[in-house]
């Protein structure tokens, strides 16, 4: 049921969301990705609509649906998706929840590469833009909220913290994906909101839960910050 029409906190604003892994191709057949289900973006997206925001929801080759009722932008390697975004720039706040490779493979071969007497396969790295870091670093285009994601295995409050200052973003949400958490791949979150007031641990709960909750976050902010 939409409950959107002609109001929700958000209406009237645009939200650019990232989601879901990007593909780094080696080879016609073969590429390189982070693990992402795209389901927390996807979550977030939904949430972000159902306050009333209109939302760019530029999402890689995820296995979770995108939602309706957003503007899907579907690309595949790390440099398609900020062009993506700096296409749909300006934007009111942007949340990256997108699990973006970190290299490329320079010179990926036109055609499948073969098994043979040559031996193994030579792969050269590029590192990839960071799409956070770069809207982050925005002069008058710059969403007036930006918020990071960081996925850790340990240390997870330290490294979202300098995360955070690293990216130039204004708030990180910070989570463990240690194995034995069952995070990565299931349907429940748990995250420490990061700002520059501290951190905020949130309580284990749906990853729908989680979207809203962040949802109406932005919402206050934005709302806050119009004042
Ligand atoms: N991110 C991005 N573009 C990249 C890499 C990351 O936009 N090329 C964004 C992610 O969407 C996320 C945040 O940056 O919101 C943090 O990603 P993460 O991989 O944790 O950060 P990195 O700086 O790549 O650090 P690490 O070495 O821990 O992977
Ligand atoms: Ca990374």
């Amino acid at each position: 049921i939409e409950t959107r029409l002609g109001g929700g906190p958000l209406s009237g604003r645009h939200v650019i969301v990232t989601s879901g892994p990007t593909h780094e191709p080696i080879d016609p057949v073969r590429y390189i990705a982070n693990r992402s289900s795209g389901a927390q973006g996807s979550a977030i997206a939904a949430a972000l609509r159902d306050l009333g925001a209109r939302v760019s929801f530029v999402t890689g080759p995820a296995t979770a649906a995108p939602p309706q009722g957003v503007d899907v932008i579907a690309v595949e390697t790390a440099q398609q998706m900020l062009d993506a975004v700096e296409t749909a720039l300006p934007a009111d706040a942007a949340v990256f929840a997108a699990a973006v490779a970190d290299w490329r493979v320079t010179g990926a071969a036109a055609q499948k590469m073969k098994k043979g007497p040559a031996g193994l396969p030579q792969l050269a790295l590029a590192e990839n833009p960071d799409i956070l870091a770069a809207v982050s670093a925005k002069g008058a285009d710059r969403p007036s909220l930006v918020v990071g994601f960081a996925a850790e295995t340990e240390n997870v409050i330290e490294h979202a913290t300098a995360k955070r200052l690293r990216k130039g973003c204004d708030w990180i949400v910070a989570n463990d994906v240690s194995e034995g958490t069952g995070i990565m791949g299931g349907t429940e979150n748990a995250v420490t909101l990061i700002s520059a007031d501290g951190a905020e641990a949130w309580p284990r709960d749906s990853k729908a839960a989680v979207a809203r909750k962040l949802a109406q976050r932005i919402a206050d902010h934005l709302s806050a910050g119009q004042a």
